[in-house]
């Protein structure tokens, strides 16, 4: 423990961890939090959180959360393997198949878990079978921007989790430039042998970016592979894009019924921390010999299955986003109406998304930027600086009013004014 021990020493010194924050209650985006190492209680508005379509305090969403409770308890006290399958878990699998335009669905956890199992499954399948040869080796394709979810998956994708050493055919995972569809076909003719099983793996919204990666075009790049598979991590697309919250598809106004066209095979991961005001994680295909597998995944087999009221609440999120498409349009009015406040300010802003980075000038550190506007104005944004390059992670929700984002951009001019330093004011 030395190591850890000074290491943490310093760390802290240097001011480099992350604040923590304690919250005492919501309501909407109103949080009273408290700041863990002095104390301090505050009432503030923010601007960090995921819940993108306001469900959280959702009256049906709540409700249906404590009737699952009432029904099921509060655990499945086992793996849905063995004895941990409700029927809840059905339901869910059948709403989001629907959601998703591809009908065999399969529940995790959470994305890592599912990222996990998705690769233990495609590269290494279960159990060996009598009379059955995996012989083919697989080349995966990742964005280099994909979540960590993704290539801490990819990083074990040469040997089936829980196994000292696989018995399957070799793994290769290249990267390729970030939503560079050229860059991609390139290193596919690069690196594709003959015999290969190809997959392409990338975030649909690229949660530090907030852009959108290119689809239809990797589409038309992998039909040149037929049979190719390719996954989209709808961490932050589902409820968010497309006309009825549907996706990265409904997005650009297609369905995964075009990727099949085309001869490639779409594969989607929703998750429900985000637009389903819950937690876990789902794959969807449109073959259905993928779930059993999944099913027996290690990360299936060696883990609770998803309580109930979490299931219950993501069940009914989802089936208010199909009831209520209006969620989804005002979210993306706050977000075109955010994002020009942020141009109008003179805030430098990326991507397309209601996920806002704010690329700070290098003079202004994020953190110190984040704590003034908590400290003197009561809001709440989330500084990066240690999980990508620098800069202010800003999430518009459905929930924000206008007022909400005329005193977020008030609050950020006063801010860069106040803690930019003077000696640069003095000479620009
Ligand atoms: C692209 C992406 N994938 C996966 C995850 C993890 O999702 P969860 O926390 O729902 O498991 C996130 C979370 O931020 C994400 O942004």
């Amino acid at each position: 423990m030395e190591v850890v021990k000074e290491y943490v020493q310093r760390w802290m010194a240097s001011g480099l961890d992350p604040d923590e924050y304690i919250c005492h209650g919501r309501d909407g985006n109103r949080v009273d939090i408290e700041v863990a190492a002095t104390g301090q209680r505050y009432n503030v508005l923010t601007f960090c959180t995921n819940d993108v379509l306001g469900l959280v305090n959702e009256p049906a969403v709540r409700q249906a959360a404590i009737d699952a409770i009432h029904q099921y308890g509060t655990s499945n006290s086992s793996c849905a393997v063995l004895s941990g399958r409700i029927d809840l878990h059905r339901q869910l699998e059948d709403e989001i198949s629907e959601f998703k335009h591809l009908p065999h669905t399969q529940l995790f956890l959470n994305a890592w878990m599912a990222m996990e199992a998705l690769m233990d499954a495609f590269c290494h399948l279960a159990i060996p079978v009598p009379g059955f040869q995996h012989t083919r080796e697989t080349l995966i394709m990742s964005d280099v921007l994909n979540h960590g979810c993704i290539i801490s998956a990819l990083a074990h994708a040469n040997t089936r989790s829980g196994k000292a050493f696989s018995q399957s055919p070799k793994v290769r995972v290249k990267a390729f430039r970030h939503c560079n569809m050229d860059d991609l076909a390139r290193k596919l003719k690069r690196y594709a042998k003959p015999d290969d099983r190809i997959m392409v793996v990338s975030d649909a919204v690229f949660s530090m970016d907030g852009d959108i990666f290119p689809l239809p075009e990797a589409i038309d790049v992998l039909s040149a592979y037929p049979g190719s598979v390719l996954v989209m991590d709808e961490a932050h697309a589902s409820g968010a894009l497309g006309k009825s919250g549907g996706g990265i598809y409904d997005h650009y106004g297609i369905t995964p019924q075009d990727a099949i066209d085309k001869g490639v095979v779409p594969l989607i991961m929703t998750t429900f921390s985000k637009f389903a005001a819950s937690a876990g994680a789902a794959i969807s295909s449109p073959e259905p010999e993928l779930k059993p597998l999944l099913h027996v995944s290690p990360t299936s087999i060696g883990t609770i299955s998803l309580p109930a009221p979490v299931t219950a609440a993501a069940l009914e999120s989802i089936r208010q986003v199909r009831k209520r498409p209006e969620l989804v349009s005002t979210l993306h009015e706050n977000t075109r109406y955010l994002r020009s406040r942020l141009l109008e300010a003179d805030f430098e802003t990326v991507g397309t998304t209601n996920v806002i980075p704010v690329l700070l000038p290098p003079e202004l550190d994020p953190k110190t930027f984040a704590r003034h506007l908590l400290d003197k104005h009561g809001i709440w944004v989330s500084p990066i600086w240690f999980i990508a390059k620098p800069r202010l992670r800003i999430t518009a929700n459905a929930l924000h009013t206008k007022a909400d984002y005329d005193r977020l951009i008030d609050a950020m001019i006063e801010t860069r004014d106040a803690i930019y330093p003077k000696t640069l004011t003095a000479t620009a």
